[in-house]
């Protein structure tokens, strides 16, 4: 392929991804977002692969095919309540890519200008002079620290999300100074690695890939259970400029602005779930700074008298009422019990009754869980509605009912500061004249912490698997 034909490719590709995102941003247009994205995709592996001084066509064949092969099940299999834990490993991914091309482009000496794969490798450093060299070696340096900090970063977000590693945060004393230390030790190796000669820097390089990985399991480490989703998007963005560095290393153009995409995009996304949070940015991005975590009362430390309603009474009770507000949350993506509420929605909204979703910005496990579900079951776009709509609007509703909800619901983010949830804006369904909780237990919910709604007086909980519950409100209500 000529060098013409490819940037025509590349810049097919680059139209194509920035489709992808602006289709992936309304939930009519995911769908078609989603296939603007594989094509790109496909075009840029394809217009890569046919790079006139590509010969590795084997080793291409023996790496690329099984990986396909292996993306094709995991992502077949993965349930929706795990996607999370999967974008974070493959963020991990990124991160690794883009240590091994820094490594694979300072060993080689040079390679800069040099496409996907190498024409210029063996020209050697000396090829590369003044201030280009200079550049180069930033490009190696920062595209390495980046990459080796997402990694980390990515693996311990990946453990705190399927449950191996605690959702707490890490508080370890003078853990800013430690920071700040770990910072200006990279620094300080970076200055080494630029001063060193040639044919050298390499030890360097490692002693920061080390550093950069400590650094990104700390920042980590110290972001609380309920703070998680900020640190996947974070790491999202994190993953994009690692591989946006990466196209710097290889001189590869769509990478670079690949990289870019994903970078801003998800430092816009990180942005905007701080300030639905009520989280400050760079807090978040510097391990909890200025946040001092929150101690979470031990379970069952909040007490009170719980009331318990059944089924039978519940559809009764929806059925009295005229405005009825659903608020679903993880539990209710466990049991996938969205189809059968879909249809209690439909027969309540025949007789009459005024049904609404509220959606918390962080319900369930990964941004727009709740809004994808509730599109699977055809539930009509218009009666769903965003936090800050619906909240103060919950005063006129006669019954909220909470399926499989609990973080997004809890009043001690507003009434206890010293809360580790404090702070993040909930939907006030306390305000609503009945509360309807369906849970199995009295378990707390991710953030670990404690939930005094259920001991309000106008909350009655219905114990059990949501599906059961849903299943037997429906055969109620027909
Ligand atoms: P949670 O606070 O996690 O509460 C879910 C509740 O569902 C649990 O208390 C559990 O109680 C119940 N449950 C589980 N399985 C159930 C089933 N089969 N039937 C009925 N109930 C079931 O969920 P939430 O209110 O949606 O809040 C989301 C939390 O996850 C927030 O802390 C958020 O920060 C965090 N998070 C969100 C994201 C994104 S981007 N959305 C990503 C990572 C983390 P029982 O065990 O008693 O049934």
């Amino acid at each position: 392929m000529t060098t013409e034909l490819r940037t025509i490719a590349y810049i097919a590709a680059a139209v194509l991804f920035i489709l992808s995102l602006g289709g992936l941003s309304n939930q009519e247009t995911a769908r078609r977002g989603n296939l603007y994205g594989v094509l790109g995709m496909l075009l840029a592996l394809l217009a890569t692969a046919a790079h006139e001084s590509f010969g590795g066509y084997g080793v291409l064949a023996a790496a690329a095919i099984p990986a396909a092969i292996l993306g094709a099940i995991l992502a077949s299999r993965v349930q929706m309540t795990a996607m999370p834990q999967l974008v974070a490993i493959l963020h991990s991914f990124v991160g690794a890519a883009a240590v091994l091309v820094g490594f694979a482009t300072h060993l080689h000496a040079g390679g800069h200008d040099q496409g996907a794969v190498g024409e210029l490798v063996a020209q050697g450093k000396a090829a590369l002079e003044g201030a280009e060299h200079a550049v180069h070696l930033i490009e190696i340096y920062v595209g390495v620290c980046i990459g080796s900090l997402t990694f980390t970063g990515s693996v311990i977000a990946w453990g705190k999300l399927q449950g191996v590693i605690t959702s707490k945060p890490l508080m370890l004393p003078a853990r800013h100074f430690l920071n700040v230390l770990l910072l200006a030790g990279l620094a300080f190796m970076g200055f080494l690695f630029f001063d060193a000669p040639a044919s050298g820097g390499a030890g360097w390089l490692l002693w920061a890939t080390l550093v950069s990985g400590v650094l990104g399991v700390h920042l980590v480490m110290a972001i609380g259970g309920a703070d998680m989703p900020v640190v996947v998007s974070m790491l999202n963005s994190y993953s994009g400029w690692a591989a946006s560095a990466a196209g710097f290393m290889l001189g590869n153009d769509l990478l670079i602005i690949t990289g870019a995409l994903v970078g801003s995009s998800g430092a816009i996304l990180s942005y905007i779930m701080c300030r639905g949070m009520n989280r400050s940015f760079l807090s978040v991005i510097l391990g909890g700074f200025g946040t001092e975590g929150g101690v979470a009362p031990a379970p069952g430390a909040v007490g009170g008298e719980v009331r318990t309603i059944d089924a039978p009474a519940t559809a009764d009770l929806l059925r009295a009422s005229r405005k009825v507000v659903i608020i679903p949350g993880y539990g209710m993506a466990v049991a996938q019990a969205q189809h059968s509420l879909a249809e209690i929605t439909r027969l309540l909204r025949d007789r009459g009754v005024t049904v609404k979703f509220a959606i918390h910005p962080v319900a369930g496990r990964l941004p727009g869980h709740m809004n994808v579900l509730l599109a699977e079951a055809n539930v009509p776009y218009d009666i769903v509605e965003e936090m800050e709509e619906i909240n103060a609007h919950l005063p006129e509703y006669d019954v909220a009912m909470v399926i499989g909800a609990n973080d997004i619901v809890n009043p001690s983010a507003l009434d206890d500061p010293s809360s580790p949830i404090a702070g993040m804006p909930v939907l006030e369904v306390w305000k609503c004249g009945n509360v309807i909780v369906m849970k199995r237990g009295m378990a707390s919910g991710y953030a670990g912490v404690d939930n005094p709604l259920f001991y309000r007086p106008n909350t009655l909980m219905l114990f059990g698997d949501a599906k059961k519950n849903v299943d037997a409100i429906l055969a109620a209500i027909r």
